[in-house]
């Protein structure tokens, strides 16, 4: 059969089968909703290593799109899922009730300034808390790991978004047993939304989940049967648990039909430990795409980039124009090599006495399929992550607006500078030299202080991404960094495209020393505790964390 018949065949399937506008996309068909009818020129090369239509955000079930105006129940429960065709798996999800549709993972969709009320509801048979990724909301309401609750219990939400619009997400956050629950399943995104997000997906044309597409990306250790296990070794807890296939969105090997035109695209590393290095290509040409925003919201403008890291708990806002790769193209999204620099990774894996081998290459994340759990695949391997075949657009050409935001530099030259300093002992990762002390108060801020830290990894460990709770930072500085970092500086003070724009999370190489600025300004009365941590969620697990407490008085700020 030519191309074009099967084509014809296959938009008269979808045709037949779409009863409603949304199901059909939902559904991951074959087919992106604007193709025309007739396509003119060459179809793209559809690449039988990538046989799973990426899942994307529909009108319900997994990922579909909850738009929060009244209140919501959420239930952490122990589900059935097949993240591989026809291989239910136990795993576990995030369950949402609401005005006749059923959730799982639900895409909350939130107007800034709404007030939000939720139920959670543990239903899993050990304890849990939900924790709101980059909200900038009270202590009450950030599911810190000391709210966590027993099985069986809840715990009641209520509090207003004053959050940019920016691409959130929520995640347990139950002292040493967050990895395991993320692992597992339990993981959603957060959008907020504003008028200055409201007119770029107006001039864009923009709809999420059609052209404003999510990408969770998370890799996991997936046995024989398609379930995911969660079983770190003594050296796995020190480097990180990495998975043996990375998932987009849930979606093993994925692929996406889009068209000759802009999309965006929604990044978030929600993987445990691993770090990518992303790259769009179109054969063997790199394709440029355009910054929008990270973790906190549009930049002022858009920025031209190739490329950029993503480590876990980070979020990269990008537009890409498919018009540039040209209908009948195939594009690749790609994480490409990069030295993971787990500088002491032979000497702990023997103090840890367990067998823990990195190969550098690339096992394509397949292994040998005879055996019942594949390997690994190695942290800063290449990997293809996503195969995307560009079809006609027949929606007329938008073009990306000048500018994004009015959002104003703040000002930090009257900031006070604390350092902060990263070292290992005994197989666990500290920060300050000390571990996690649930009721310990590590750091002591003052409301409304303007503060510099300076957070130093020394260069004989491990990257760590690390991440505040409560507030947003500005990147200011990388200094001593490694080449591959300093290679994709493109502002001054060494930062990359991860580092533009509000942040709520940051990577620290080995060696690094970083500068971030900070305002503990909010509005709640009261001292709040927050933490500060590292997002490898091992590390995290087992103490690479710090209780951060917001001191509500007058000049009476103290350090550590
Ligand atoms: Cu996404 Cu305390 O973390
Ligand atoms: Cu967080
Ligand atoms: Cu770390």
């Amino acid at each position: 059969m030519n191309t074009r018949r099967k084509w014809l065949l296959a938009a008269g399937a979808v045709a037949a089968g779409a009863t409603g506008g949304l199901l059909w996309h939902r559904r991951g068909e074959e087919l992106a909703p604007d193709r025309p009818a007739e396509p003119p020129g060459p179809a793209p090369v559809r690449d039988p290593a990538f046989p799973n239509a990426l899942r994307l955000p529909g009108a319900d079930g997994m990922y579909g799109i909850l738009d929060v105006g009244g209140p919501i129940a959420i239930v952490a429960r122990p589900i059935q899922h097949a993240l591989y065709p026809g291989k239910p798996a136990a795993m576990l999800g995030f369950e949402v009730q609401h005005q006749g549709n059923n959730y799982l993972n639900p895409l909350l969709r939130v107007r800034r300034g709404t007030t939000v009320r939720a139920d959670f509801w543990n239903a899993l048979d050990e304890t849990s808390i939900i924790h709101w990724h980059g909200l900038k909301v009270d202590a009450n309401n950030d599911g810190h790991p000391h709210y966590a609750i027993k099985a069986g219990a809840t715990h009641a939400y209520h509090y207003p978004v004053p959050n940019r619009a920016a691409t959130y997400w929520y995640h347990p956050h139950a002292h040493g047993r967050t990895a395991a629950q993320i692992h597992q399943g339990l993981a959603g995104l957060y959008l907020v939304d504003d008028d200055e997000d409201q007119a770029l997906r107006t001039a864009l044309d923009l709809t999420t989940g059609v052209t404003d597409v999510p990408l969770v990306l998370q890799d996991k250790r997936i046995d024989g049967n398609g379930a995911p296990v969660y079983a770190p070794t003594e050296a796995e807890w020190m480097h990180g648990y990495l998975g043996n296939d990375v998932l987009v969105n849930l979606t093993s090997r994925p692929h996406l039909d889009v068209t000759a035109r802009i999309y965006r695209f929604r990044l978030l590393n929600a993987s445990m430990a691993r770090v990518y290095r992303l790259a769009f290509t179109s054969g063997d040409r790199s394709l440029e795409f355009a910054l929008l925003g990270g973790d906190g919201g549009l930049l002022p403008q858009p920025r031209a980039a190739q490329e950029a890291y993503l480590s876990p708990g980070e979020r990269l806002d990008v537009a890409l124009d498919l018009r540039s790769a040209g209908s009948g193209a195939t594009v690749t999204l790609h994480s490409l090599e990069f030295d993971p620099m787990h500088h002491d990774a032979a000497r702990s894996a023997r103090e840890a006495g367990a067998a823990h081998a990195h190969t550098r290459h690339h096992d394509e994340g397949t292994a040998n399929p005879a055996s019942a759990q594949p390997a690994p695949i190695p942290d800063g391997a290449a990997l293809e992550l996503m195969k995307l075949y560009v079809y006609p657009a027949r929606d007329p050409a938008r073009e990306l607006p000048a500018t994004l935001s009015a959002s104003e530099d703040p000002d930090f030259s009257d900031a006070s500078v604390r350092r902060i300093r990263i070292d290992h002992h005994r197989m666990a990762w500290r920060i300050n030299g000390r571990l996690f002390d649930m009721r310990g108060i590590g750091l002591t801020v003052r409301r409304g202080a303007k503060e510099i830290w300076e957070i130093a990894n020394p260069a004989d460990g491990m990257p760590h991404p690390m991440h505040i709770h409560g507030f947003h930072f500005r990147v200011l500085e990388r200094s001593g960094s490694p080449e591959q970092v300093r290679r994709l500086a493109l502002a001054e003070h060494g930062l990359t495209a991860s580092d533009l724009g509000w942040k709520d999370t940051v990577m620290i190489w080995p060696g690094e020393t970083v500068r971030i600025a900070l305002e503990f300004s909010h509005s709640y009365l009261g001292d709040q505790v927050y933490m500060f941590h590292c997002h490898n969620l091992q590390h995290a697990d087992r103490g690479m964390m710090v209780n951060v407490r917001v001191a509500n008085v007058n000049g009476t700020g103290y350090g550590l």
